[in-house]
């Protein structure tokens, strides 16, 4: 009841003044929780509602990132799977609302005072992006049999794509973060929701021992091989593509329709906005930037691709996986 939603926020409340600080890049700072870095706000709040209140169901698909590693493309092509049974490709949902107006950040929603989407009232599969990472999902969602996919790219690619997108959202009344200062911070592992690495590795580690309830995904993969990937993807998700869904090009479909050059043609997105929250309202074009693989290139010194490609060596040592 409305006394326990009361203890959460104390609970909230409480854990703003003790937990440890460390530099914000869109925000004034970051507090660390359970290992990771979150804004003291939304997301921390975010978490404890999650933790305490969320009602899971077996049927929850929930699609996890690092920010960006490609969540808006993987919202779309999940909403454009999930729901192809519905909708035409010719007056698809996709065509007038941004991707992120399709799946909702759990995290952000399950807001009991900003009901932009009340989670209970939502139809089942219930699809929820989330950048939280695996543990701090509570147990009864995680052996509930809900399932996750996760989708990770190039860190390198991930510090530039983060520094543009931070140097949007930054709020103006505090000083610009340069690309060296931003560096530092992620390799420290301080950005939203880091440290990268060990998100990474959480994901891959439940990947490895419950490969039918976590899906990992990389951006490049998906780049790369868009139609292969998209069919385990939906092959995963419990909604494969039927041979005679292939011979008639669903899959093609889906991926034009998802596509970097589709979605930024879309007026949605060129002049659309998204609202999170009352504070948090992005433009739906800074979602998009160039979407390409290697364009650290362009931007890192050798000094900083060789620290970055370091640790990452160092940190995945022994797991199995690169990047
Ligand atoms: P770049 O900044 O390297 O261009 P997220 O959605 O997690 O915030 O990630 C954003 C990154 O994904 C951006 O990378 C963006 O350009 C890229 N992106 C967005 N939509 C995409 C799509 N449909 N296909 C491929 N990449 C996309």
């Amino acid at each position: 009841g409305e006394e326990n939603y009361e203890e959460t926020y104390q609970k909230h409340r409480e854990l703003m003044l003790i937990l440890p600080k460390a530099k914000g890049w869109m925000t004034e700072y970051l507090l660390q929780y359970q290992g990771f870095w979150l804004k003291p706000m939304d997301e921390l709040k975010g978490v404890l509602l999650l933790q305490n209140h969320f009602k899971p169901r077996p049927s929850d698909i929930f699609l996890a990132t690092f920010p960006k590693c490609g969540t808006t493309w993987l919202k779309a092509l999940v909403f454009a799977t999930m729901h192809r049974f519905s909708f035409d490709f010719s007056n698809h949902p996709l065509l007038n609302t941004g991707p992120h107006g399709c799946i909702p950040f759990l995290e952000v929603h399950i807001y009991k005072d900003y009901p932009v989407t009340n989670v209970e009232l939502l139809a089942s599969p219930r699809l929820f992006a989330t950048h939280l990472a695996y543990h701090m999902f509570p147990e009864n969602v995680i052996s509930s049999g809900c399932k996750f996919v996760y989708l990770c790219r190039e860190p390198k690619d991930v510090l530039i794509s983060k520094w543009y997108f931070m140097a949007k959202l930054r709020p103006k009344e505090l000083p610009p973060l340069s690309l060296r200062e931003a560096f530092e911070l992620f390799c420290e592992g301080v950005s939203d929701y880091g440290p990268f690495w060990d998100q990474v590795l959480v994901y891959w580690k439940a990947s490895l021992e419950s490969p039918d309830k976590v899906l990992f995904l990389k951006y490049e993969d998906l780049r790369r091989e868009p139609s292969m990937f998209l069919k385990r993807l939906a092959e995963f998700m419990g909604q494969p593509f039927s041979l005679e869904e292939e011979e008639k090009g669903v899959v093609q479909e889906i991926l034009k329709l998802c596509s970097f050059e589709n979605l930024t043609s879309l007026e949605v997105n060129k002049t659309g906005v998204h609202r999170f929250s009352p504070e948090i309202v992005v433009n739906n074009r800074d979602f998009f930037r160039k979407g390409q693989i290697g364009d650290w290139e362009s931007h890192l010194t050798v000094e900083m691709k060789e620290k970055l490609d370091r640790i990452t060596e160092q940190k995945f040592m022994g797991s199995g996986l690169t990047l």
